[in-house]
């Protein structure tokens, strides 16, 4: 049996509450463990007919438990029953399929999207770029602003017709406009299959099944409070992936007026530290040299079930081995403690980049906007940081244009751009939406207003990244070797050029991309993935460009980042 075929019935059997899968036995890999709750063995016996027919997974010969055969049947202390059970290899006969997500939004939704494909593949399915070739289109939909909902609806308009044409396409919706429009959308939507919220994802393989053998139309938009399903997936990595991102936390509780998050991510919930470690560990394995964590508001890790604090978290990622880089967001700046701002000194994987979005400068916004900060709170905030690491990239998101913002307000918001000097910024119009209480909120802006203020703050925080980009000529920067640039992606097998295009990042968080020189040429097969430094001799808008200086070094970076003056 090979470790799909495992982790297919793995998965199938977890998704069940009564079930808990214990182990696949190492000595003897075909065998899966699981411990079933009392009276449930009626329920598992179901569940592996039904793998039985699918996949030929079959129970252990000789042993007793409700019409299920286990080899073993031990007492556990809690009284819950031992079984094992052995899918026969030779049966399972799985088709390929293949399988087209579309994600639109935020890192959670690519995490998402990368647990769905890990999900689904078990089943057969693998991923294409190709629509056409498709067995089955996921949209993964982002409803945060109004313009990310309508693009989901208008990928899912074109799907149609291309449904038409291949009737035995499978068309799933997911993610938060799933969550948002439930059923609407498979009334508005004939062509669509499945609807699954975000809280479904590892619900699907049961219900892509059944739409398989009996073609139904499913809505899945059940919420929980709790993480369900903690376990981690190994989702697919893409070919010299060395960044990824993992999700700790899920949820939001905060609820700014502005926001349609709590309504269709749900209550905040942590996953525990050993899944999420577990989880980085098997990226590391598998190459991974950077883990971006992921979570509404990771400040709050954590604090609602009891774990440890998102610091302790933390600080045990940065001892897993071969692990290079941590980097982490979202961060509410409510909630961003001294113990946090204290990891930067302190632990030497942590990038020294902090994304706080601040959303406005005024105080009377901040408050309709319900953030609980002021902004000499944040303020405070941002020198505290820049004390325990000076050299910290700080990146924010903003809001223009919220209802009732005057232009004294959006000139405050300016002033604090101009006072915090950014690294970089997320700029958006307001947009109503759909259960935020803003939406009720009078003194809603015009767009030419709104359009107005998203140019201004954009030119002064243009102006301000050039400054910042132009005082780094002259650095030394080291960097975590993304990749090789277009030039050698297009297939320019022979580099005619003796000057390569390669790209990283900073721990800052800046791109940076830099040449190979001819001499060093041998070293580019050992770049990806691996440290370099790099002396920085240009600056664009949006980048950096610069010259190899050192590099490959394989070890976790030392401390910070080197950096000399010009
Ligand atoms: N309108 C505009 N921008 C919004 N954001 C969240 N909700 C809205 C909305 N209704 C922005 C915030 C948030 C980012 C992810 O999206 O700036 O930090
Ligand atoms: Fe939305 Fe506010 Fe929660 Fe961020 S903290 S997800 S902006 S409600």
């Amino acid at each position: 049996m090979d470790r799909r075929q495992i982790s297919y019935v793995k998965f199938i059997l977890e998704a069940y509450d009564n079930v808990a899968v214990m182990s696949t036995l190492d000595s003897r890999e075909a065998v899966i463990q699981v411990t079933i709750a009392p009276g449930c063995e009626t329920m598992v016996d179901g569940i592996i007919q039904g793998l039985a027919g699918e996949i030929g997974v079959m129970p252990v010969e000789g042993a007793p438990a409700a019409g299920m055969s286990g080899k073993q049947a031990i007492r556990m202390p809690d009284k819950m029953k031992q079984v094992e059970i052995e899918p026969k290899g030779s049966l399972f006969q799985m088709k390929e399929k293949l399988l087209y997500i579309s994600t639109i939004g935020c890192q959670m939704n690519v995490y998402d999207a990368n647990q769905i494909a890990g999900v689904l593949a078990p089943m057969g399915y693998t991923g294409t770029d190709t629509i056409e070739s498709a067995d089955m289109v996921i949209v993964n939909t982002c409803t945060i602003r109004e313009k990310a909902e309508q693009k989901a609806f208008s990928f899912l308009g074109r799907l149609a017709k291309i449904k038409s044409a291949n009737p035995s396409l499978i068309v799933a919706v997911g993610g938060c406009v799933a969550q948002q429009e439930g059923d609407a959308i498979l009334k508005r939507m004939p062509h669509v299959d499945l609807v699954f919220g975000t809280h479904a994802i590892f619900r699907l393989p049961e219900m892509v099944r059944r739409i398989e053998s009996s073609r139904c139309r499913i809505v899945d938009v059940r919420m929980s409070d709790t993480i369900e399903f903690d376990a981690p997936v190994d989702g697919p990595l893409t070919d010299g992936q060395i960044s990824a991102f993992v999700t700790i936390m899920r949820g939001c509780d905060n609820y700014c007026t502005y926001c349609v998050v709590p309504h269709v991510r749900g209550r905040e919930a942590s996953r525990h530290p050993d899944r999420i470690l577990e989880e980085i560990r098997m990226r590391v394995d598998r190459g991974v040299r950077e883990v971006t964590l992921l979570g509404q508001n990771v400040n709050s890790y954590g604090n609602k079930e009891g774990l440890c604090s998102f610091s302790e978290l933390l600080a045990r990622v940065n001892g897993i081995e071969d692990l290079g880089r941590i980097r982490f967001t979202t961060s509410h700046p409510k909630d961003l403690s001294d113990e946090l701002i204290d990891a930067f000194g302190r632990l030497e994987k942590l990038c020294h980049h902090m994304h706080l979005p601040v959303q406005s400068g005024d105080d009377e916004i901040l408050k309709r906007m319900n953030r609980r900060y002021t902004r000499s709170a944040y303020l405070e905030k941002i020198d505290r940081l820049r004390a325990v690491c000076p050299d910290i990239a700080v990146t924010s998101d903003f809001i223009v244009g919220f209802p009732g913002e005057t232009d004294r307000q959006f000139q405050a918001t300016l002033d604090l751009i101009e006072t915090v000097r950014y690294d970089g910024v997320f700029a958006f119009m307001y947009s109503d939406r759909p259960n935020a209480p803003a939406t009720a909120f009078s003194g809603k802006i015009d767009e030419p207003t709104k359009k107005r203020r998203l140019q201004a703050l954009l030119d002064l925080q243009g102006r301000i990244t050039r400054e910042k980009h132009q005082a780094m000529v002259g650095q030394i920067r080291r960097i975590l070797v993304e990749g090789p640039g277009r030039e050698m992606e297009s297939g320019d097998a022979d580099m005619a050029s003796s000057r390569v295009q390669w790209t990283g990042r900073s721990s800052s968080n800046h791109i940076i991309h830099f040449a190979v020189p001819e001499a060093q040429r041998d070293k580019k097969e050992l770049l990806t993935g691996a440290f370099a430094d790099i002396m920085i001799e240009g600056a664009y808008a949006h980048s950096l460009r610069g010259r190899l200086i050192d590099g490959p070094i394989m070890a976790t970076p030392g401390k910070g980042e080197t950096s000399v003056a010009a």
